[in-house]
């Protein structure tokens, strides 16, 4: 069990009130811990803190305006003493875009890159001292702190389709893994990458009575593979799902690192000419 979940320790979750980030709202709340939820959606917070019942408490914000943050801030030292075990930069949100036709709107490409990047970054500006504060100042030996951040596989193999989102995941995991290297002397604090797979929330397309398909997994199952990483002291935390597993993530990851290495054209495992090389390369044992 990671030392972060237990009793009395705190949580800061951006889109806590849906999906993933209110999973692991529940996830917290079931160890005992108190939780902050910041989202934008008024209703979905309203049915949340319902859900969550008194150990949680609700923020309406929208990550993406840093004089938002200053609220939060002054939430989590007003609730918690300043005081946060998990921060979850998880708030995220995905709309078609593309270069030309539907989707080559400039408003959906900020707005993406406005919530799924600088949502993350004013994050970390604005909590970070907090976390780094408490966890340098406390006295007591078994003291942790974990910084998750949510990216996308998209972020990783940038598959064709929706360059703005990609873009944006791809822009948080370097920040994750800059944010890792920067905090590697404070050993009581860790950063994670949440990469889910496929998982079945609004952003996914579940709702309005959808039933769910077989291949997605379900937000409780993302988030106790996280916290089983997290256990592990992972950084990465890349979630398998119900059509892909473990292995084919790994081969896919490889691959699309390997078009820079060996001089293949982007995307290369969508093109024509490189659907048998790629083929055989999923296959090989
Ligand atoms: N569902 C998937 O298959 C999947 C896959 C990979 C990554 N992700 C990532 O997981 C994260 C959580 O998404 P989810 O799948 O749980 O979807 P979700 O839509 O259920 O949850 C996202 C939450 O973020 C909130 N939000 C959106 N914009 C906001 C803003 N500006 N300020 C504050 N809150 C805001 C929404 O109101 C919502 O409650 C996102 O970062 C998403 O990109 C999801």
């Amino acid at each position: 069990m990671s030392a972060i979940f237990k009793k009395a320790n705190t949580a800061v979750i951006t889109g806590g009130a849906s999906g993933i980030g209110l999973a692991l709202a529940q996830k917290c709340i079931g160890y005992g811990m108190r939780v902050l939820v910041a989202d934008w959606d008024a209703q979905a917070l309203g049915k949340a803190g319902e859900t969550l019942g008194s150990a949680a408490s609700t923020v309406r914000m929208d990550v993406s305006k840093l004089e938002d943050w200053s609220g939060l801030k002054d939430r989590v030292t007003k609730e918690f003493g300043g005081q946060i075990n998990l921060l979850a930069l998880n708030a995220g949100v995905s709309a078609k875009t593309a270069f030309d036709g539907e989707g080559a709107d400039p408003a959906a490409f900020q707005r993406i890159l406005n919530v799924n990047f600088l949502g993350v970054v004013n994050g970390i500006l604005t909590l970070l001292p907090l976390v780094k504060e408490k966890a340098t100042a406390t006295t007591t030996s078994d003291y942790k702190a974990a910084i998750v951040i949510t990216g996308s596989k998209q972020g990783i193999t940038n598959p064709p389709g929706n360059p703005a989102y990609n873009a944006s995941k791809a822009a948080v995991k370097s920040v994750a893994e800059q944010l890792s290297f920067d905090l590697r002397g404070l050993s009581n604090v860790n950063t994670h990458l949440l990469v889910p797979g496929w998982t079945w929330t609004a952003l996914a397309g579940a709702g309005s009575g959808r039933e769910k398909p077989e291949g997605p997994w379900t937000p409780g199952q993302v988030v106790d593979y996280l916290e089983a990483k997290m256990g592990e002291g992972r950084f990465w935390v890349v979630c398998p799902d119900n059509d892909v597993d473990e292995e084919t993530d790994r081969r896919r990851m490889v691959w699309a690192a390997g078009d820079a290495v060996e001089g293949r054209p982007p995307l290369s495992r969508w093109r024509e000419e490189y659907k048998g090389e790629f083929g055989e390369w999923m296959g090989r044992k």
